[in-house]
């Protein structure tokens, strides 16, 4: 969010803090003069302790827990600035494992020259993908002596808000197709029929926001590979993989989605999602690395030795890194499924409780990646947005929102199941959720909802 000018008047009063500075601060202004680490601290620790508690915040798909000795990693790294390899060729190191552990976990040929780098979250690996994308696209076109002014890029309403955001920032003409109102995903023959010889790339995600569900990469795969021979177009698949990334290679090993495809050439995965870790890491993938213009990577020496650099920031914390890998070699490929396990077995037993309730129809019921969502079977004397609004007086953060254009007027609740969403505490929300089904029945609690901007899911 944008944040907006403010009164420079108005005050900041403290609780505990006052025992050792009484005096109010202001809010938006800078103070002449400071006060006591402990009262600072308290100030700041009193006032954030009103946020949402994480383990209830069911809206989002981000990871609120690590094991202690990750943590004890992450503090440890924190003051490392990861742009800087030349002072902390370590913790580089770790990152050029991952790149390597991620590539053959989306079974990148060994033939190819596989690349990759670390990022703030899957918006900037998406944004540096289609960016190379659009380069790539631009160098070819160039070739053949044709125009460059009209790039364009295909992918579903479906996707992240960063698609969108990708298309304005970088100045592509998105082509947003419709979802499917069944199966609320993009079709895939409606995305391909959209192709011409000024697409970059055609998007595809496993693991909508909006309902968790799939798109069809290997059907999206073979009508390119049609569209190739017949027309002699060549188009990319990026994969978002911000979401089951980290789920589908330790529970579907056998789906096809990843670099086994022809026309996949790069996939991210956020590693602060299902990879287990703090926000902000994401991953982005490419299949070889000569997808990867070298026009985009920058060569710095302030730093020490000559650095190259694909990054939209600079500076970031190195803390992340080392937990990711600390992750990886503490759970192998078998710990990370047995979560996800019982995170899907958790995640279905709450969506056939949902679906025992006579007002509601489960949407969807983790097919693939640990997400329900649910709607109202007909109008009710309440929205769903007034149950968002219900839920969190018990603490939850359930998100309602209206699905992309094709099906606007569905409104959904979404509840994301993570490794802290035990049976317990799914028996407890379900106790207050039908509690607040019954006062909002009988009373008249209104609420306007969380839901983020029209048509896209809060993440
Ligand atoms: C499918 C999908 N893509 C991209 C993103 C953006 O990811 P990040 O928050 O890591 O930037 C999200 C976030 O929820 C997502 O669900």
């Amino acid at each position: 969010m944008v944040a907006k000018k403010m009164n420079p008047e108005k005050k900041v009063y403290g609780t505990y803090s006052n025992r050792d500075f009484n005096k109010p601060i202001p809010e938006f202004a800078f103070q002449e003069e400071g006060m006591a680490a402990r009262a600072a601290y308290e100030m700041i620790h009193e006032e954030l302790k009103l946020d949402g508690t994480p383990e209830l915040n069911l809206a989002t798909f981000v990871t609120t827990y690590m094991e202690p000795e990750a943590k004890k990693l992450y503090m440890e790294n924190a003051h490392k600035n990861f742009i800087d390899s030349f002072e902390y060729p370590q913790i580089k190191k770790e990152e050029t494992r991952i790149v390597n552990i991620l590539s053959r976990l989306f079974n990148a040929p060994e033939s190819s020259n596989f690349a990759g780098t670390s990022t703030i979250g899957s918006s900037e690996s998406i944004m540096l993908a289609l960016l190379a994308h659009k380069w790539n696209w631009k160098s070819k076109m160039q070739a053949q002596k044709k125009d460059i002014s009209k790039p364009n890029i295909v992918f579903g309403a479906d996707t992240h808000v960063v698609w969108d955001k990708f298309a304005r920032y970088f100045d592509v003409e998105p082509r947003v197709i419709p979802i499917d109102s069944t199966t609320m995903v993009v079709n895939p023959e409606k995305l391909v029929e959209n192709v011409d010889e000024n697409t970059i790339a055609v998007g595809a995600v496993l693991g909508t926001t909006f309902t968790g569900a799939f798109n069809d990469v290997k059907k999206i795969n073979s009508l390119l590979e049609k569209l190739k021979s017949e027309k002699g177009l060549d188009v990319p698949i990026h994969v978002d993989a911000a979401s089951a990334g980290f789920i589908t290679p330790f529970i579907e090993p056998d789906l096809e989605w990843d670099f086994r495809l022809s026309h996949v050439k790069s996939i991210n995965v956020s590693g602060h999602k299902f990879g287990l870790v703090y926000p902000g890491i994401g991953w982005l993938l490419f299949k070889d690395g000569s997808d990867l213009p070298d026009d985009l990577v920058f060569y710095v020496n302030y730093l020490g030795n000559d650095m190259p650099t694909y990054t939209l920031n600079f500076s970031k914390s190195a803390a992340n890194i080392a937990p990711q890998y600390y992750n990886i070699i503490r759970l192998g490929k078998s710990g990370y499924r047995n979560i996800a396990d019982n995170m899907m077995s958790n995640a279905r037993y709450l969506a056939d409780r949902i679906a025992e309730i006579p007002d509601m129809e489960v949407v969807s019921r983790a097919d693939h990646i640990p997400v329900v969502t649910f709607k109202q079977k007909e109008k009710c004397k309440y929205s769903l947005f007034d149950l968002s609004a219900a839920v969190r007086s018990f603490g939850w953060i359930v998100p309602a929102y209206s699905l992309p254009h094709n099906a606007q007027n569905t409104v959904l609740m979404r509840v994301v199941v993570r490794e802290s969403f035990s049976r317990d505490l799914a028996d407890l929300f379900l106790e207050n959720l039908k509690e607040a089904m019954n006062n909002l029945s009988g009373s008249k609690i209104k609420g306007s909802g969380i839901s983020s901007r029209k048509g896209h899911a809060v993440s």
